[in-house]
């Protein structure tokens, strides 16, 4: 028997590592992922290689471009928030890591995949849902599930019985769990968990304090093709770099924190730190472009589908025919959102102040206060109110 191992060197996908041999009695393969986590990556393979993992059976892939180009980009063409605020970070890397958790099984020959997810929250069910989509027949080990290394100590024990070494610094309580990518970082648990508290200075890792971030804002530009952003300050750049470089000068501004209490897909409350810079920059500039190349009647629509498609992302069913039939209409829309927006990059805010592109629907001949010199005829309007006033007034007679 084979399993893979979605594994991050980290201490506790170890102790799974050595769980997973000692409970099933089986070959390990273990599948480590540079999402721009802005981790080095060899550590995790030579950890592997002291735990016994084969050469041949170490995987360490650098999935960044694929992750902002296939998953970021197409999320950001839906404008998708989570409970109108949270940018999907931790969410939208799920379904990669497990496509590719699958691909590994196949080419070992594996016939089960684990992750080191809890059984409490949304990564389990993201994962999940991800590896029965693409291999309907796989097994699913989730050791937090099965386990009773309840505690961390519990779980420090068992990592010193085992010879995995245990870093001075998690000897004692993790403060806080992580999750980071291209996208975001994303902090719970612990110092986190009472939601009346503020956030300690010391959570943050990706953006500088917005309080004390430069006096003088920073003006940018980013360049749109398609629905897509392609060039940042006119430097064309790919979509891994592009995220990169809008990180860069989202970190430097403070920009992109979220305190939020939100709802998991399994039914409880709970309260994260969210760090998107670059993404919190993408996202305005990306409405910034759609306000003046989308048509009222295509940007309406979208604003009523982008809860719904968030919540696919959230819940974890990026693959998922409704999740498709959606994106098939979100990509369609994009067709004209080209462009360049304008953006002004100050002590945690982040403003469009200028927007332009070649397939603009924005009439200044038409909108202008002064002489239209005949480009609307202000007479048309009073038919148009008369007519959508028709039932208010036939109700206003019988009712007021
Ligand atoms: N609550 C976020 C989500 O469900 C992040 C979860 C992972 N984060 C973590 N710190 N372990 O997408
Ligand atoms: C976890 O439970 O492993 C992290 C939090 C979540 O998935 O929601």
């Amino acid at each position: 028997k084979r399993v893979v191992l979605a594994y991050s060197g980290g201490l506790d996908t170890s102790v799974i590592l050595k769980w997973l041999k000692e409970t099933y009695a089986c070959e390990v393969v273990t599948f480590t992922a540079d999402l721009g986590q802005g981790e080095e990556l060899e550590p995790a393979r030579r950890k592997a290689e002291l735990m016994g993992v084969k050469p041949e059976h170490i995987f360490v892939d650098d999935l960044r471009e694929e992750f902002v180009r296939d998953y970021v980009m197409p999320m950001m063409r839906a404008n998708a928030l989570y409970e109108g605020l949270y940018l999907l970070g931790t969410s939208i890397a799920r379904p990669l890591i497990a496509k590719r958790q699958i691909e590994i099984a196949r080419q070992v020959g594996a016939d089960a995949v684990s992750h080191g997810a809890t059984g409490k929250g949304n990564d389990q069910v993201r994962f999940e849902l991800g590896y029965y989509a693409l291999a309907p027949d796989i097994k699913v080990i989730a050791p937090w599930r099965e386990w009773d290394l309840t505690s961390r100590t519990r779980l420090i024990e068992y990592a010193e019985q085992h010879q995995i070494p245990v870093p001075k610094d998690k000897r004692g309580e993790n403060p806080f769990s992580t999750d980071a990518n291209l996208l975001h970082t994303s902090s719970e648990g612990k110092v986190l968990e009472d939601p009346w508290e503020e956030v300690p200075d010391y959570v943050f890792s990706r953006t500088d304090n917005p309080e004390t971030a430069p006096n003088t804002p920073e003006v940018i530009t980013v360049d749109f093709e398609r629905g897509d952003a392609v060039a940042v300050n006119g430097e064309a750049l790919s979509p891994a770099a592009l995220l990169t470089k809008l990180n860069e000068l989202g970190k430097l501004h403070g920009i992109g924190r979220l305190d939020l209490v939100e709802n998991r897909f399994v039914g409880m409350k709970s309260r994260g730190m969210y760090e998107t810079p670059g993404g919190t920059i993408y996202h305005l500039a990306h409405r910034g472009i759609e306000q003046i190349t989308l048509d009222r009647g295509a940007a309406h629509l979208k604003d009523e589908l982008a809860p719904r498609y968030a919540e696919l992302i959230y819940n974890g069913f990026w693959f998922s025919p409704e999740r498709e039939m959606l994106q098939a209409a979100i990509d369609h829309s994009q067709e004209k959102v080209s462009g360049t927006v304008r953006l002004k990059l100050y002590k945690g805010s982040v403003s469009v102040i200028g927007r332009r592109s070649p397939n603009s629907l924005y009439s200044e001949k038409v909108v202008t206060f002064e002489d239209d010199q005949g480009a609307y005829d202000q007479r048309d309007a009073a038919g148009f109110i008369k007519l959508n006033a028709l039932r208010l007034r036939l109700l206003g007679r019988r009712d007021r």
